[in-house]
């Protein structure tokens, strides 16, 4: 499969996947690195691995979704892609664009779905007083964050955690789940991950 990784930041998630697959046998191979984010750091992290890069800036659509979103496709079919993987991008994509790409786009959402879809997730677990947050690699649909599980990591919340320090034990989660759940989807296995 040839996977294009959307991100607007880091990519810490993104690095991985690429890592992921290129060890020996992976069925998929990173075509694109693509983000809404002009000054994304993932992009410079992507060209040091040989991958290639493009950026589609979200703010020079305003009110243009569809203009965005066609600027996007226009990329990835370019590149060849026939996979995506959403790795920290941070646009909500139209119900045209997920109907594009059903059942070959996924995504990392940083709470136990369904709990938590949106933003804030870790500071909403914090505040409900639960005893465990995580992750979550989900199919897209146009319902945010409401796709099929593909696999969930759980993490305990512990005394004294802040957004901050949750958020970093959930990241390293994430750096597992989401190569795990991308070799078993790659390979033509869609049932989920149950650890
Ligand atoms: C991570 O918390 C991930 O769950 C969310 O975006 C954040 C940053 O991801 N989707 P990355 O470091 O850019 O991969």
């Amino acid at each position: 499969r040839q996977v294009a990784l959307l991100i607007s930041g880091g990519g810490s998630n993104m690095v991985k996947l690429a890592q992921s697959m290129a060890e020996p046998g992976h069925p998929a191979r990173p075509c694109l690195v693509l983000s809404n984010n002009p000054a994304a750091g993932g992009l410079a992290r992507a060209a040091e691995m040989g991958i290639p890069t493009a950026v589609v800036n979200h703010r020079d659509f305003p009110k243009d979704r569809e203009g965005f979103e066609g600027e996007l496709q226009a990329k990835l079919e370019a590149s060849g892609a026939d996979l995506i993987c959403l790795a920290g991008f941070m646009r909500i994509l139209t119900a045209g664009f997920t109907a594009q790409w059903a059942g070959r786009m996924l995504n990392i959402h940083p709470s136990l779905l369904p709990k938590y879809p949106g933003l804030n997730t870790h500071q909403r677990a914090i505040d409900a007083g639960d005893a465990w947050a995580g992750c979550t690699v989900h199919e897209v649909t146009a319902d945010l964050d409401a796709g099929p599980a593909l696999g969930q990591a759980r993490v305990p919340i512990e005394q004294g955690d802040t957004a901050d320090t949750l958020a970093a034990r959930v990241l390293v989660q994430e750096h597992i789940l989401y190569p795990r759940v991308l070799h078993r989807f790659a390979s033509g296995n869609r049932t989920p991950l149950n650890d």
